[in-house]
């Protein structure tokens, strides 16, 4: 005897999770249309402060456990959906799901980029299929674009936004001259940035995502520690300033390169044309340009986060598992690693810089530097000189460099901070244009 429908079980009732509900409950005939069979929701796994969140006032008490055990005993629960965030429980309960020989739907960026690898061949042993694909870009279709679409590609490039929070203070700061901590602060209060924001402010967040599209785009497992990562706490108002002079604009890119078989991976801010594609991606925005030998450049752009855009991602997940369980198609072996690529490390990569110097305004001290930075082999392509204080004899330079090796780059630093003409390193960051 079949099944007379697809049983989904849900975990976590939060923003995501609550959203996923309701979106499951509100729209069961045409999601059921579309899987081909009853698509039914049986059991929500819940901490207690999930049942005073409104979505739980508004479903049957009978749903709800908060007992784990319970949950995963419950008959009928052919899809797990993960919605709870973070790396524990969840990569246990994901594990659990698995081995179980259950379908697993999960919007978990952090679960994803440490244990992947693992729990896709746990997926493969256990002849199901685990779908991520609300794990970046929130309601962006980008995981399957890897997974299907650009499939015939030899991907070279990606250059994205990921981090909704850190894009919309950088969009502040730029548009309205306002320092880091105040533009912080107003991400905090629309509720963007998190109590505790470092994992956003620090590119920890992105590096996760980064993670994500990596591994799939070159088919190798790229581990968060693999890529470099700074955040944008130490840009000032002063370098949005001078970038805008100098026609550039600054965000938080995560970077993927993919350069015969060495990959290039990192998350810093970084200096763009004013006028390319992704300098207009503003506010919360999130966008991924993907460069391939055959597409050349395609861009994808959405919103990145938020209960509604990641509740789309989720449930065409759910309804895609759905289909295939109800048809009994075997799940398609999915991501597979190929040997033999490396991550060149940061020290070897090739950019231009954006220096900001404080220096004593006094004749040979533009040479001082210059030669500091040919020493090194680095070619200065335009420097300007701002804010000169007379009195004090002091003034601010902002150079622009030719291509340098990151380690050129790092020892001129060093020896500049020695010279008694350069009162201070003000900033420096990454030019790619
Ligand atoms: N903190 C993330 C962001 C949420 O700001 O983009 C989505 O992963």
């Amino acid at each position: 005897m079949g099944k007379s429908s697809i049983g989904v079980g849900l975990i976590g009732l939060g923003v995501i999770g609550g959203q996923v509900a309701r979106v499951l409950m509100t729209k069961t005939d045409d999601l059921s249309w579309q899987a081909g069979c009853p698509l039914v929701l049986r059991k929500v796994k819940v901490v207690p402060k999930d049942l005073t969140r409104p979505q739980a006032q508004q479903m049957e008490a009978q749903l709800f456990t908060t007992d784990a055990d319970e949950f995963f005993t419950e008959p009928g629960i052919d899809i797990v959906v993960e919605a709870i965030g973070g790396e524990t429980p969840a990569v246990e309960y994901l594990t659990r799901a698995l081995t179980m020989g259950k379908y697993v739907v999960t919007s978990n960026k952090e679960v994803i980029a440490k244990h992947g690898a693992e729990l896709m061949k746990l997926a493969q042993q256990h002849r199901v299929k685990l779908r991520y694909e609300a794990s970046v870009g929130g309601g962006i279709p980008i995981i399957s674009r890897f997974q299907y679409d650009l499939v015939a590609n030899r991907i070279e490039g990606i250059y994205a936004i990921i981090n909704g929070t850190t894009n919309y203070i950088l969009t502040r700061m730029a548009r309205e001259g306002v320092d880091f901590s105040s533009a912080l602060a107003k991400a905090q209060q629309l509720g963007y940035a998190e109590a505790n924001p470092e994992d956003d402010i620090e590119g920890i967040d992105a590096t996760y995502k980064l993670a994500i599209l990596a591994s799939l785009a070159f088919r190798t497992e790229v581990r968060p520690e693999d890529i470099y990562h700074e955040g944008i706490s130490r840009l000032s108002s002063r370098d949005f300033q001078y970038a805008q002079e100098l026609g550039l604009a600054i965000k938080l890119l995560a970077i993927a390169k993919d350069d015969d078989n060495t990959i290039e991976v990192r998350v810093h801010p970084v200096c763009i044309p004013e006028d390319s594609l992704l300098a207009k991606v503003d506010g919360v925005y999130n966008a991924v340009l993907v460069e391939g030998d055959l597409i050349d450049k395609a861009l994808f752009f959405g919103q990145g986060a938020g209960a509604l855009p990641t509740s789309s991602a989720v449930v065409a997940d759910v309804v895609a598992a759905a289909r295939d369980i109800w048809l009994g198609v075997t799940p398609e072996a999915g991501w597979q690693p190929k040997p033999g690529k490396v991550i060149k490390p940061m020290s070897d990569i090739e950019t231009r810089y954006y220096l900001r110097l404080s220096i004593a305004d006094r004749p040979g001290v533009l040479a001082q530097i210059a030669k500091v930075l040919g020493d090194h082999h680095i070619s200065i392509s335009s420097a300007i000189q701002k804010l000169a204080d007379k009195v004090a004899q002091t003034a601010e330079i902002v150079i622009i460099t030719h291509p340098a090796q990151e380690k050129a780059m790092q020892s001129a630093l060093q020896e500049l901070a020695q010279l008694t003409t350069v009162n201070e390193i003000s900033n420096f960051i990454r030019v790619e244009a």
